[in-house]
């Protein structure tokens, strides 16, 4: 199947010379939730914002189900709900105006049902009447996203959307995206929450310095680049390896008291069951045992960090 979004050689360089995005490559597949995980000028809202129209690419092309969304711009962004980083609202508007309102401008018909399920998923049913200077910050980031399902999008853009939240808000974003999923929307969000990307995404893209760096199904991203560690608690201190370990990824940590033991997910230089029948024949013996796994931080970090 062709991808959704289909983004080549994608460039951005600003009016003061400045270029936010340096050539990316991504396609992204119908119905998949995709994380891009990026720090603080990455590039993540300025190709958000090409992908949606509200911005002009300096080179390279967008296409979203076929269309460019530079020439055919009203095909592409009648399919797109975009919940922007930025809370931008008419303050003297109420509730039920403003996502109202946004249903139209993407020239939809009026649709009062869908408009009060959108607003009853996201518990502003109550609230439907009040002006969103009423509202709190975490109120009217739910008006945001009200506004951005109020057209029925196929593909949906949440930009930072937990950045300042509080839980319950997060729980409640997090139903709405995986009631989405399942409807089949594609969604696209950026994050510099690991976890969250972690938990919810199907592929992760990392960006950084306006470069995508990889994406990878959160799974394969993890397998391979992941480590894992195998950590023994010894019951006597040592002072050190005996020769014969060196090179296994063997080392000593915790004053001699603990032996940490790093192989990679994948291909284990020396088996645990091994490793632990050489460690009784040199008489070394331990009270527990625990593994650990890098998380997808430890991967961004080694990533990002590398990248500098
Ligand atoms: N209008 C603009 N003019 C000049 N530079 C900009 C403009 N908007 C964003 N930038 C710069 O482009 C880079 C990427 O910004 P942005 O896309 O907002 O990153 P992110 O969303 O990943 O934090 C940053 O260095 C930012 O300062
Ligand atoms: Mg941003």
């Amino acid at each position: 199947m062709a991808p959704i979004i289909s983004i080549r050689n994608l460039t951005k360089i600003y009016a003061n010379g400045f270029q936010a995005l340096k050539g990316i490559d991504l396609d992204v597949e119908k119905g998949e939730i995709l994380a891009l995980l990026g720090p603080n000028g990455a590039g993540k809202t300025t190709m958000i914002s090409i992908v949606c129209g509200i911005a002009n690419p300096s080179g390279g092309t967008v296409l979203v189900d076929g269309h460019d969304v530079v020439k055919d711009f009203r095909a592409t962004r009648a399919m797109i709900g975009l919940v922007p980083q930025e809370l931008t609202t008419d303050q003297f508007e109420t509730v039920w105006n403003t996502v109202s309102f946004s249903r139209g401008l993407h020239g939809k018909k009026p649709n009062p049902a869908h408009i009060e399920k959108v607003l009853r998923d996201l518990s502003l049913w109550d609230k439907k009447d009040n002006m969103l200077r009423q509202l709190s910050g975490g109120m009217k980031r739910r008006v945001l996203i009200a506004k951005a399902l109020s057209h029925e999008p196929e593909i949906l853009f949440l930009d930072e959307p937990t950045a300042g939240v509080d839980v319950t808000l997060r729980k409640d974003m997090w139903q709405v995206v995986e009631k989405l999923r399942e409807a089949g929307v594609t969604i696209i969000l950026t994050t510099h929450y690991i976890e969250e990307a972690e938990e919810i995404a199907d592929r992760v893209g990392v960006i950084n310095g306006g470069e995508l760096l990889l994406v990878e199904d959160k799974s394969a991203l993890m397998a391979k680049l992941g480590r894992k560690q195998l950590i023994l608690e010894l019951t006597e201190p040592l002072e050190a390896l005996p020769r014969s370990f060196a090179g296994n990824g063997l080392a000593l940590a915790g004053d001699g008291n603990r032996l940490v033991y790093d192989f990679d997910a994948q291909d284990e230089q020396l088996s645990i069951a091994m490793l632990l029948t050489r460690l009784g024949e040199h008489n070394i013996h331990f009270k527990d045992l625990s593994t650990q796994q890098s998380s997808l931080e430890d991967i961004f970090v080694a990533l990002v960090g590398g990248a500098k």
